[in-house]
């Protein structure tokens, strides 16, 4: 099937990602089957859907017609075989292997032999998630960004059992989404949510050990790094749940390797169901009468926070160079388009110097003693 031929769509979840893969496929020109298990989701997802588009219009960004058109394209399912007819189906449901297997088998019984079957899985290994399909060749990753409206990186990621021509089928789709499709193995993490899993571990580490508060660390990295959202106001986007699944999987997945060990903080809060904006409520108050504590500066404090935090990324992006999980450009590209980094970690690490950064982690491993600070044997190298 080629891309041109792609034009029903099918999404299976209809919360943060799936609404927003709905308005990025409608929006050029595909037709949208939503289904959720819990129908007033996708009720809700739709409401906030109308009102983001009304508020293009308002803003001149749209016209009426086409905010009508990408609504008017997406069909609102209660029941999941009305998919049925889909060319392409995207899941989006909750990031656990066994719910999603389920739902592939259940959609495997009634969809067309050529229906492409994807995930946007952030962790879970594509490869396990085709293995009990009767046609495993016909599953892919195709893992977009949060917002998915506004990310242009779509990570496509083909597993040891996705036919041979399906990377570059999606690849192409993609971009006549007008999406940034990069290639990734089907490796933990792909190639963002792995390279990026310090910038929330190590701040989350930072805050439990009281060494400064999520809002010090947050404006330490916007401050010192450019980087758009600090680390804690992007797990609250994210959903702190969502995100304590990637780095669970991620670290199981590499064999309980300690630089990924999750935080007993995060989850504690996914435990409280204090999930971020999603619930009202995550490190911050997303509440009506909600306000965000203003951070107690400290320039020294804030230098060692954001050295730490950056030299941890730097080695991920070095350890992900040497490894080959990508090309260098697209390691660049997708830290960039995909979690919107200033800059792309390996200039970044050149441009502070790997030498300091192979010293800040000398400093924390000789501190901690924990292979948590390991270094890529190449950052010593380069
Ligand atoms: N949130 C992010 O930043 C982000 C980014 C990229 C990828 N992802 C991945 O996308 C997927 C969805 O994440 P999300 O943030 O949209 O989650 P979410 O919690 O906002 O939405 C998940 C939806 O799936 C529905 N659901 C659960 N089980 C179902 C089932 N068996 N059948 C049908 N619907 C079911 C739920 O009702 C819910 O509406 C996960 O795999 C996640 O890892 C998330």
């Amino acid at each position: 099937m080629s891309k041109s031929q792609i034009s029903k769509v099918g999404i299976i979840g209809s919360g943060t990602m799936g609404i927003g893969i709905a308005q990025v496929a409608t929006t050029s020109g595909c037709d949208v089957f939503l289904y959720d298990a819990n129908s007033w989701q996708t009720e809700k997802s739709l409401l906030g859907l109308k009102s983001t588009l009304n508020k293009l219009v308002e803003k001149q960004k749209i016209a009426q017609e086409k905010a009508d058109e990408i609504f008017g394209k997406i069909k609102f399912c209660t029941e999941i075989s009305e998919l049925k007819d889909c060319d392409l189906v995207i899941e989006a449901i909750i990031e656990n292997a066994d719910i999603k297997k389920k739902v592939f088998a259940e959609l495997e019984s009634f969809v067309s032999e050529n229906c492409i079957i994807s995930s946007n899985t952030s962790s879970i290994s594509i490869t396990s998630l085709s293995a009990d399909l009767k046609k495993p060749e016909r599953f892919i990753g195709i893992h977009f960004f949060n917002p998915a409206p506004l990310m242009p990186l779509v990570e496509v990621i083909p597993g040891l059992l996705t036919k041979e021509d399906l990377a570059k089928e999606i690849y192409d789709l993609m971009k006549s989404w007008g999406k940034v499709p990069v290639i990734a193995k089907d490796i933990p993490g792909f190639i963002v949510n792995r390279i990026a899993r310090p910038f929330y571990g190590e701040a989350l580490r930072i805050a439990e050990e009281n060494i400064a508060t999520p809002e010090q660390i947050d404006d330490a990295m916007r401050t010192l790094g450019n980087f758009r959202m600090g680390p804690f106001e992007l797990m609250d986007l994210i959903g702190i749940d969502v995100n304590f699944a990637v780095t669970t999987t991620v670290y199981k997945d590499y064999f309980y390797d300690a630089k990924y060990k999750p935080s007993l903080l995060q989850q504690r809060m996914a435990e409280a169901k204090l999930l971020g904006r999603k619930t009202g409520k995550g490190f911050y108050d997303y509440s009506e009468n909600g306000q965000k504590p203003i951070p107690e500066k400290d320039e020294n404090l804030y230098q060692q926070i954001f050295m730490r935090i950056i030299s941890m990324l730097i080695n991920e992006a070095v350890e992900a160079k040497r490894l080959k999980i990508a090309s260098d450009e697209d390691i660049e590209l997708a830290m960039q388009k995909g979690v919107n980094y200033p800059k792309g970690l390996l200039s970044w690490g050149k441009e502070i110097g790997y030498q300091k950064v192979s010293e800040m982690l000398q400093n924390l491993y000789e501190e901690y003693q924990e292979e948590r600070y390991r270094q890529s044997p190449l950052l010593r190298k380069l």
